[in-house]
């Protein structure tokens, strides 16, 4: 099991990207959102990709287990934030945005009321096989009808390399979401090049996936 709030507490935080992903920009009206809209970031880190839906007129909730990566995210971004204590979070509060500081797997559907879309970079696949069910199972649970993900993966020979990130297949991703989701790839591109520890690694490809779910029933 990989032990997060280790590796936030020694810096070792390899998946954070200084640059905005170019997989959002270019696939974020794949959500249909309109201004003012709310999106979820589950395992949200301190990503910068926060700060670009935020600049893009949405409102963020993002949850994330590493206070390290919390206090990062609004003290490196200048945002001004207020702390609350709600039970089995911390809750950070800036403008239009709201980070809980806990586990994921205890969120329920009241913290995520008038949820639009998810945003899932490096969440998935950063778990390993059995909690990648248990997350998806979760995630279903707690966001309603109607909701699209916009979801980034990678896929690479597992056997080349040890995960996190975790390798998942398009069947993967089909079976995990098959049931109460619709599930379109939007696009699947070999990225090996622009990846030099995998390169380093001699892991064959690197697949860069992108999908839209959309939740259709409970
Ligand atoms: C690979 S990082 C990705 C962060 C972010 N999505 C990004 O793109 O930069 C995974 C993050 O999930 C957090 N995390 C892992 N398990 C969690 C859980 N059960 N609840 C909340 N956060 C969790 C870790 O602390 C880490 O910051």
């Amino acid at each position: 099991m990989t032990d997060w709030l280790s590796r936030w507490e020694s810096n070792n935080i390899g998946w954070h990207a200084d640059q905005v992903n170019r997989q959002l920009i270019e696939r974020l009206s794949e959500l249909n959102l309109v201004t003012g809209d709310k999106v979820f970031i589950p395992l949200c880190g301190k990503s910068n990709d926060m700060i670009y839906l935020l600049g893009r007129g949405f409102s963020v909730v993002g949850v994330e287990m590493s206070k390290i990566a919390v206090e990062q995210f609004f003290l490196e971004n200048n945002l001004t934030y207020k702390v609350s204590d709600v039970g089995k979070f911390l809750l950070y509060q800036g403008k239009n945005i709201q980070i809980y500081c806990g586990d994921f797997f205890r969120l329920t559907i009241k913290h995520l009321e008038g949820i639009k879309a998810v945003y899932d970079r490096a969440s998935l696949i950063a778990l390993d096989k059995v909690s990648r069910e248990k997350y998806v199972k979760h995630l279903s649970d707690i966001i309603s009808s109607g909701v699209r993900i916009l979801l980034l993966t990678l896929n690479y020979p597992q056997h080349q390399k040890i995960g996190p990130p975790f390798a998942v297949s398009k069947s993967e991703v089909d079976s995990l979401y098959k049931g109460s989701f619709q599930c379109r790839e939007l696009e699947c591109i070999n990225d090996i090049e622009n990846e030099p520890m995998f390169l380093l690694q001699g892991v064959d490809f690197v697949e860069k996936a992108v999908y839209c779910l959309q939740k259709v029933r409970t």
